[in-house]
């Protein structure tokens, strides 16, 4: 009988170094299962992005989307500069398997406003600043939607459809309290565009286009509490600041530099980077002398 006995407690031990074997082995599908899914414990990202037609425009939010897949309780808002919705877009969002919200709305062009070309200048960044319209309108839907939610808990961020996102920078913004910020890679003629931080407190910015901004920080570079757009319903972008100035006209509606949480290891990690995707040279099938195979049904 003791033998019986023995016997049975090694069976005992080697399943429960089975069972943990098994949960220790499954666990990166487990989370791989569950990644795009909601959980009720981490607040949902808010990601509100303009987009516009242009060439390269299925490339960008394919790379994106493919980016946020992997992103947990994430929901996309999404705000066409156009008077339609279009397929594109629609389909891509489709597919996505994402959580998202689709709006449109035209970017309100006055006869004085400066053209395209010049607009997306580096430096000149925005005489007519882009995405004003949308992200207002995305900020409308959004108060719209914590109204209704029981869970009110969220953090928005305001993303390019160009801009490279490491799944990292997603994580950062889910600690925020207020307005979290980090550094943005390549933009404003620098290698990175960050808060300076002492005694974990924001002290300065190392911003070298516009220093005199009132946070010389990038759209990428900080993200803020969904609670705060219901409480300051005012707040909003505005077509009436100087350009550059559209990141310190919605953040001066909930904090101070001094009230600014530095996230990304205080402000010394780079993990969003304000890429810019060439705008493509493309033959006028026109002017060709040999003639090449019609490709307009096919969407790029
Ligand atoms: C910089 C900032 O990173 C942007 O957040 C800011 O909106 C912009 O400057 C500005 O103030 O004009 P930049 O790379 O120069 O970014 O701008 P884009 O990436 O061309 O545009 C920003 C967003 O607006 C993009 O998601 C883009 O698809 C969208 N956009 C651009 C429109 O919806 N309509 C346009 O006519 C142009
Ligand atoms: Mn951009």
């Amino acid at each position: 009988m003791p033998f019986v006995n023995i016997k049975k407690q090694y069976l005992a031990i080697g399943m429960l170094v089975f069972v943990l074997l098994f949960l220790f082995n499954t666990r990166p599908a487990f989370q791989c299962q569950f990644n795009a899914e909601v959980s009720p414990y981490l607040p949902v990202i808010y990601g509100i992005t303009p987009t516009y037609v242009r060439l390269a425009q299925k490339a960008d939010l394919t790379r994106l989307s493919q980016t946020l897949m992997h992103v947990k309780n994430f929901h996309w808002v999404v705000i066409e500069d156009s008077l339609e919705k279009t397929k594109l877009v629609a389909n891509l969002l489709k597919e996505s398997n994402l959580k998202y919200t689709h709006l449109n709305i035209k970017t309100h062009k006055t006869k004085h406003s400066t053209p395209v070309p010049l607009m997306r200048i580096k430096g000149a960044r925005g005489l007519l600043a882009s995405g004003v319209e949308q992200r207002n309108l995305a900020l409308d839907w959004l108060r719209g939607h914590l109204d209704k939610s029981e869970n009110k808990a969220g953090v928005v961020y305001f993303m390019d459809d160009d801009n490279t996102y490491s799944l990292k920078v997603f994580d950062e913004m889910r600690k925020v309290k207020r307005v979290g910020v980090w550094p943005v890679g390549i933009v404003g003629g620098m290698r990175v565009e960050m808060p300076l931080v002492s005694d974990g407190k924001v002290s300065g910015y190392n911003a070298w286009w516009k220093p005199f901004r009132p946070f010389p920080i990038d759209m990428a570079g900080f993200a803020i509490n969904a609670t705060l757009f219901l409480e300051h319903p005012e707040a909003k972008f505005s077509r009436k600041v100087q350009s550059g100035f559209q990141e310190s006209e919605i953040l001066k509606y909930f904090t101070t530099k001094e009230e600014l949480e530095p996230l990304a290891d205080n402000c010394t990690k780079v993990y969003v980077w304000h890429t810019r995707t060439q705008k493509p040279s493309i033959l006028n099938p026109k002017k060709l002398k040999r003639p090449i195979v019609p490709d307009d049904h096919i969407e790029v």
